[in-house]
């Protein structure tokens, strides 16, 4: 019955993370998925996340609503749009979703059903794999725009805006709200201006993926510009957040989808219609991140605290990119490696190509995405110097 399945290719990101829990070397690096690491180099719970577990303990495991926790959706869309709401809140729905992935995945299917047929959406090049997975299995036909520069190591800026100006009038575009992934490489506040002009003029919608809001800028607000520009742009949009790195609740699976629409009567409609397709999928979200993220962002304590955190999250990876680069100067490692820290957020876009990355994962045991990613969160003290001697040696061989 079955011989006909064919295998399935690795998943580019979670492929690798299993390749290094698999190996045995003693001096092995994970830099391969966007997961915060300490110091030390271990998982962190949040002290904030810990705080409210505490008060969570013995909670009731009962359904939750399919559209989830309703003081959870409130939070959400507050968090990411912030003063941009407004009163526009009427004219909004948010529902509770496993993750970024999830909200994505819903969105994505809402668009196949409600946006004109043949809507393309628009995915940066290179952008975060499982883009055009969620559009492929969703049925939606993903398309790519123009993002990262690899001689400059920067923004494509004039081939991003010539790519929207050519694509159809009324096509999605998903945008990475900060600390764009893979590349660590984000439009300055006045190229996003720019790019809610030429949306506008094209009747475009923006689908921003949030899955790094606090970690490129260390400031909740400061990281929240781009949605709040097109919210106040007025946009119908739609945005996917998710708890998993700013929460560091990854395997908890804690998340929005936001719909933002021109007109308050149709909400009541267009939350029906989500709830049914997540009642057909997975009938109601998990309760226990929600729960946390919730329980953090209603006290203004537990908010203080997990803001903290955040800072200190995102200020170890920032000292991480100032340490490789000088660790890559004082072993005189050819070319430039101020990219480094001229991105933002987890990842560093190396340049490194295919065969250097094979030396670094064959030779050194270092583990980084294929395309040269490195999630700068697997750097430490402790593993730097190793890290850019294995650089060093990819570069010169
Ligand atoms: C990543 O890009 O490494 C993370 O977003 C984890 C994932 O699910 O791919």
């Amino acid at each position: 019955l079955f011989e006909n399945v064919p295998l399935a290719p690795v998943d580019p990101i979670l492929g690798v993370s299993v390749a290094f829990k698999a190996d045995t070397d003693p001096n092995k690096v994970d830099t391969s998925v966007g997961a915060y690491r300490d110091e030390n180099g271990k998982p962190y719970v949040l002290k904030s996340v810990y705080e409210a577990e505490k008060r969570l303990l013995g909670a009731p495991k009962e359904y939750l609503p399919i559209d989830g926790i309703p003081e959870f959706n409130k939070l959400s869309a507050k968090l990411l749009y912030g003063d941009a709401m407004n009163g526009k809140e009427k004219r909004m729905v948010t529902v509770q979703a496993l993750s970024g992935t999830g909200a994505l995945r819903i969105g994505i299917i809402f668009i196949r059903k409600y946006l004109p047929a043949g809507t393309v959406v628009y995915v940066s090049r290179p952008s975060w794999a499982n883009h055009h997975n969620i559009c492929k299995e969703s049925g939606v036909k993903s398309a790519e725009y123009t993002y990262y520069n690899p001689k400059t190591k920067g923004l494509d800026f004039e081939g991003m805006i010539a790519d929207m100006k050519a694509a159809p009038n009324g096509s999605v575009f998903v945008l990475h709200l900060c600390a764009h992934n893979p590349t660590g490489v984000d439009p300055t506040h006045e190229q996003w201006n720019v790019i809610a002009d030429v949306m506008r003029e094209k009747n475009h919608i923006p689908f921003m993926d949030c899955a790094y809001q606090g970690y490129a800028s260390g400031d909740l607000d400061y990281d929240a510009y781009s949605a709040r520009l097109f919210l106040n742009r007025g946009f119908e949009m739609f945005s996917a957040q998710s708890y998993s790195k700013n929460f560091g609740l990854y395997g908890e699976r804690a998340g929005a989808l936001t719909i933002v629409s021109h007109r308050e009567d149709v909400i009541p409609k267009m939350l029906s219609q989500l709830k049914m397709d997540i009642r057909a999928m997975y009938s109601s979200p998990p309760t226990h991140g929600a729960r946390i993220v919730t329980t953090v962002l209603s006290d203004p304590e537990l908010t203080a605290l997990w803001v903290k955190e955040l800072k200190e999250m995102s200020g170890r990876i920032k000292d991480v990119r100032q340490k490789v680069v000088d660790a890559l100067a004082q072993l005189n490692v050819p070319g430039s490696w101020k990219h480094i820290t001229d991105q933002i957020g987890m990842f560093t876009y190396t340049g490194l190509s295919p065969a250097q990355v094979e030396i670094l994962v064959k030779k050194y045991h270092i583990y980084l995405l294929g395309s040269g990613r490195v999630s700068l969160a697997g750097l430490n003290d402790n593993n730097i110097m190793y890290f850019a001697k294995a650089v060093a040696d990819a570069v010169q061989n």
